[in-house]
């Protein structure tokens, strides 16, 4: 099997064709001329591969040019989303009057997203996460897993799940290939559960949880939005939930997307959040974070687990951000917070690779250095979270 590097010797990238040298817009095909480039931006115009990424060291083979943004980031880490749809109705992600979903033609197939995912890795992506919506009540999920496994170079596949349904799931799961879990939970307080998920299934969540230490996922990850009011008041619980159990809490500051109702008053800071965990425990030490990562690690001396902070909010971590996500319904999203370009209709045109990476490569490269700051953002028009693909 080759790794990584080895799939870069045979990127598309590092032997560009004389179209992509001169400047990816110069030979757009067809479907682009009436699509999403036919106002590129200047950027753009200028050609995605004017400036080399500064990666290129002496004796290191380049990665990917199209993956690399105008800032030397390497986007090695894909986020795909499966759906839209979703067994839950979370407060911070679902608006409560539901989404308007995408017509199922107009949302990626399974030899959609593989071939997608496949010209992704072939330039360098070695990690891919499935989310969504819902990603395990997509039906196909484990036969998607089963393909993107046999994908040279790829080093990783995870998945976000909420968990309701994962516990049965994990065995077939593991088969095919999955190799990490974050699960999402808000509240330690059954009642409390359905009011944030709008639906039953705490149970459901507990078991997945103890199902997939039983099954030795490793790190195991919980994902926990804070909101002030909400959960904010067992942030301790939390920390003590680590004590006995190797899991990874991370609380994520909450983000403004359309239809959650965010306000800067129920947004818990990283600052204040570390600062009530040292009342109590006053010892807990920062340890370190992985590469890339965008949480900020910490441990309580003795417990079994782990507990970390995603401060997207006030601490952002745009300069070392390393992901792209694909939407269910075939966009590409280079933040979280900005649209870019349309993949499925460009690969639904009958382009070719080439043509797809162009695409891909234009996105990338008009990446902003960081979002727009926490107030902008807030007004920003952008999707619901459960459309995005968190
Ligand atoms: C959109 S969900 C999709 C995967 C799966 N349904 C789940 O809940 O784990 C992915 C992650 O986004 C997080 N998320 C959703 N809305 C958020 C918000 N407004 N702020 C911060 N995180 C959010 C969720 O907590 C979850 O961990
Ligand atoms: S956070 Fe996950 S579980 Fe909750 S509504 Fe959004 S997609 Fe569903």
């Amino acid at each position: 099997m080759f790794g990584a590097a080895n799939n870069q010797l045979v990127s598309s990238s590092s032997h560009p064709p004389p179209s992509v040298k001169e400047g990816i817009l110069s030979h757009p095909p067809p479907s682009a001329k009436e699509g999403i480039l036919s106002h590129p931006p200047p950027s753009v115009k200028e050609g995605i591969l004017s400036h080399p990424p500064p990666s290129v060291k002496e004796g290191i083979l380049p990665f990917s040019a199209f993956l690399t943004d105008s800032f030397g980031r390497q986007h090695n880490y894909l986020r795909i989303s499966l759906t839209e749809k979703c067994n839950l109705r979370c407060q911070y992600c679902m608006p409560e009057e539901g989404v308007p979903l995408t017509p199922t033609q107009r949302l990626l197939s399974t030899t959609e997203i593989i071939r997608l995912a496949s010209l992704f890795v072939k330039e360098g992506v070695d990690k891919i996460r499935l989310t969504g919506g819902e990603p395990l009540v997509r039906k196909d999920v484990t036969e998607i897993i089963g393909e993107l496994k046999k994908l040279e170079g790829l080093k990783t596949i995870s998945i976000t799940t909420n968990g309701i349904t994962l516990a049965k799931k994990l065995p077939v799961l593991k088969d095919a290939g999955l190799d990490s879990i974050n699960i999402s939970l808000d509240t330690l307080e059954p009642a409390k559960f359905e009011f944030i998920t709008r639906r039953k299934g705490y149970k459901h969540v507990m078991r997945s949880i103890d199902k997939a230490l039983d099954m030795n996922f490793k790190p195991l990850k919980l994902n926990c939005v804070i909101m002030k009011g909400l959960n904010d008041d067992e942030i301790c619980d939390f920390v003590e939930f680590t004590k006995h159990k190797a899991i990874d809490v991370r609380f994520i500051e909450y983000m403004p997307f359309d239809g959650n109702k965010w306000k800067d008053s129920k947004l818990v800071s990283f600052d204040k959040m570390i600062s009530d965990i040292k009342t109590r425990w006053p010892d807990i030490q920062r340890i370190s974070d992985q590469p890339n990562d965008t949480s900020r690690a910490f441990r309580v001396p003795g417990f079994a687990g782990q507990v970390g902070f995603v401060a997207s909010m006030t601490k952002p971590f745009c300069g070392t951000c390393n992901r792209v996500r694909l939407t269910a319904d075939g966009n590409l999203k280079v933040c979280l917070f900005a649209m870019r370009g349309v993949p499925r209709d460009v690969l639904r045109s009958g382009a070719s690779d080439q043509e797809l990476l162009e695409i891909i490569g234009a996105a990338v490269n008009r990446k902003k250095k960081q979002h727009a700051g926490m107030f902008n953002i807030s007004q920003m028009k952008n999707r619901p979270m459960i459309l995005i693909g968190g």
